[in-house]
């Protein structure tokens, strides 16, 4: 079984583009909606934060982890969690998976992403390891605002007051995993913005890094767990995985 965490909905998009092609493997999925968001939290904060989800997961029978999130990637020490027993190639994060599926990118990348990813410089790090330089950009609070429901018109204002100055980029690497979830808003934003650029979401190059490491099969079953209720988490689960019912259970 594989279990996978985030901070609350972001990584429902990365599970969905996993169980497309896992479709047999049995997943355990924790959003830790009570300490959301993450990317507003220190290094400290997140590292205690990790081991809690992770320890979730493993008493739920789990023996591989994906971290859906990338201000965990940004801020824990990941091989470290082999104090947990969690050995490093059982594990797959969001950074990694997505610097190496970008290395023939030619195109200027703006990565956009939480405080706390952009201030641990994980990406900007990963690139200049392939020699690559990259534009950063973070944006407060957006994570918050998508997992707990603002308005189009305040998330569209937030978006384009971060990239507003920012010119000459081809690909808008959206490197926090609540970001994909308003896709259609960054669109709507770079249109008006007069900006032609692509808006990457990474959840495919993670999957991609999963089905390479965790090819696992079972039934086929998810099972949802929250650290708080959120109406606005089971309606997106609801609508991303409700074909056969869906479990949720605040823990
Ligand atoms: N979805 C997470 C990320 O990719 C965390 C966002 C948040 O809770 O701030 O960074």
């Amino acid at each position: 079984m594989i279990g996978i965490f985030d901070s609350g909905s972001g990584g429902l998009g990365v599970l969905g583009k996993i169980r497309k092609r896992l479709p047999r493997a049995d997943f355990v999925y924790l959003g830790d909606i009570k300490n959301a968001p993450y990317g507003e939290r220190t290094r400290e904060e997140l590292g205690a934060l990790t081991v809690l989800d992770i320890e979730k997961l493993l008493n739920e029978g789990v023996t591989k982890i994906i971290s859906a999130c990338n201000s965990v990637s940004a801020s824990v020490m990941l091989p470290m969690l082999s104090i947990l027993g969690v050995r490093p190639f059982d594990l797959v994060e969001m950074v990694g998976p997505t610097v190496k599926a970008l290395r023939n990118e030619k195109r200027k990348i703006l990565l956009l992403a939480t405080p706390a990813t952009v201030s641990s410089g994980i990406y900007r790090q990963g690139f200049a390891m392939i020699d690559k330089k990259i534009g950063e950009v973070a944006i407060p609070d957006l994570a918050g605002m998508i997992e707990f429901g603002a308005s189009e018109k305040e998330m569209a204002e937030v978006i384009r007051k971060a990239i507003g100055e920012e010119k000459g980029f081809g690909v808008l690497l959206l490197g926090c995993t609540h970001y994909p979830l308003i896709k259609n808003i960054f669109e709507k934003v770079l249109q008006k913005l007069k900006v032609k650029a692509e808006i990457i979401d990474p959840a495919g190059f993670v999957a991609a890094e999963v089905v390479k490491t965790m090819a696992e099969s079972g039934t086929g079953k998810t099972k949802f767990l929250i650290t708080k209720e959120s109406g606005l988490f089971r309606k997106r689960v609801a609508e991303m995985f409700g074909e056969n019912g869906v479990e949720v259970e605040v823990i």
